[in-house]
């Protein structure tokens, strides 16, 4: 029993997931005396925290972490891995400075703007005999991990469609200050809607359901001026409301309504409902709820019949039977294993490509007015 170190370069440990998951989730796996592997040794990360704000760098970093203003410096030293989870915009370049400096890459989604992108990373990190990795988080929150549990049990039979209802309201910042950084709504800087969630429904679709067959796609610009951090205001010049119809390998239809300009009256800002012959499921972020086909009731009732019907307490609840892991430490954990003992991993740079591919395609539906198949992707 030994413990073995790996240095981690965090590249946007200022920002909202650099502190609040990235660093967060590996500072606790440090604190716990590291990561247990298979032949009983421990695997420790140490972080050297990259931004470009060297008192923010200095405060956040305090005794635990090193930290420099200088990717350069950085890439140039033994740290073994490197997470961008930089704002969206230049992680195309900062990637492959660091592929070509050697490191195994394990970076925020979306990999990049462009499926032809995305897939370059993806090539170039493997051609070098780079391990490689993105965020793919969302099947590990406790909802969504138990809608995938009730999908692979069979409960559902048959299945027939899954929708997809996400988002809520992002101020403008006129009334109250936008609560989301403006690079999410310029082009040139990484923004879009649709690039920051198809990264997500790709894969949940793929794994929940099916393989996504086709796309055709809807997007707008709800809010088309926004006041920035400064207080300056701007133009948007990306889509803040992104819907979409898809074909799942097997028939299945999928519903994707996404935007940031709707207000929650649902379970959560996030719903996933999976219909199927046998039973139905939704799950939000931490709950799920199912619905069989013996339980269903008949809701077609005519005008001159009683409403009042509570339809949401016929759902019975998925109990907790097994504890949670949180989604990105869950993400690290699988990514660590895979770098220091070669341990199976599935959301390569190559499933970070297919999540980008839906986004790319969802764009070019839109600019063509059309259905868009979705080809294969390899390396
Ligand atoms: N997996 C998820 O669920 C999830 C959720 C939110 C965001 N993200 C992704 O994480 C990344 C960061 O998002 P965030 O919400 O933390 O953003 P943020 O704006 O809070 O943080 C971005 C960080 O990047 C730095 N930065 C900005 N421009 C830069 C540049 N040109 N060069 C280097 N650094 C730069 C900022 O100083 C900041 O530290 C994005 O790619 C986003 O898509 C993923």
């Amino acid at each position: 029993m030994a413990t073995q170190r790996i240095g981690v370069i965090i590249n946007g440990a200022t920002g909202r997931m650099g502190t609040t998951q990235h660093m967060a989730n590996l500072l606790a796996i440090a604190a716990e005396g590291g990561l247990p592997l298979r032949n009983g040794d421990r695997l420790v990360p140490e972080l050297l925290l990259v931004g470009r704000d060297a008192g923010k760098l200095a405060a956040l970093a305090g005794s635990a972490c090193r930290w420099t203003t200088s990717l350069d410096e950085a890439l140039a030293g033994p740290d073994q891995i490197y997470m961008d989870c930089a704002a969206t915009g230049g992680r195309v370049a900062r990637v492959r400075q660091a592929i070509a400096a050697g490191k195994h890459i394990h970076i925020e989604k979306p990999t990049a703007p462009t499926v032809e992108d995305a897939m370059s990373l993806a090539r170039a990190a493997h051609a070098r005999g780079l391990k490689h990795g993105v965020i793919q988080d969302k099947l590990h929150l406790p909802g969504f991990n138990k809608l995938q549990f009730v999908r692979d049990s069979g409960f559902l039979g048959r299945i027939l469609s899954i929708r997809i209802d996400a988002g809520s309201w992002v101020f403008d910042g006129v009334t109250q200050p936008c609560q989301r950084p403006s690079w999410n709504y310029k082009k040139a800087e990484g923004g879009g809607l649709a690039l920051d969630m198809m990264a997500h429904w790709r894969y949940m679709i793929d794994r929940l359901v099916a393989p996504v067959t086709a796309v055709c796609a809807l997007m707008a610009t709800a809010i088309p001026e926004r006041i920035d951090e400064a207080g300056n205001r701007y133009t948007v010049d990306v889509e803040d409301t992104s819907h979409a119809l898809l074909r799942l390998q097997g028939g299945a239809i999928g519903v994707i309504t996404n935007s940031w300009a709707t207000r929650v009256r649902r379970d959560d800002t996030m719903l996933v409902q999976i219909d199927g012959t046998l039973g139905s499921a939704t799950a939000g972020r931490t709950r799920c709820f199912t619905q069989s086909a013996v339980n269903t009731p008949e809701a077609f009732f005519g005008p001159n019949r009683p409403g009042g019907m509570d339809f949401m307490a016929q759902w019975q609840e998925v109990p907790d039977t097994y504890p949670f892991t949180p989604p990105f430490r869950a993400c690290w954990e699988n990514f660590l294993r895979h770098v220091a003992e070669d341990a199976p991993y599935a959301t390569t740079l190559v499933a970070g490509a297919k999540a980008v591919q839906l986004a790319d395609l969802a764009y070019q539906s839109v600019a063509q007015n059309r259905w868009m198949d979705v080809p294969e992707l390899s390396l």
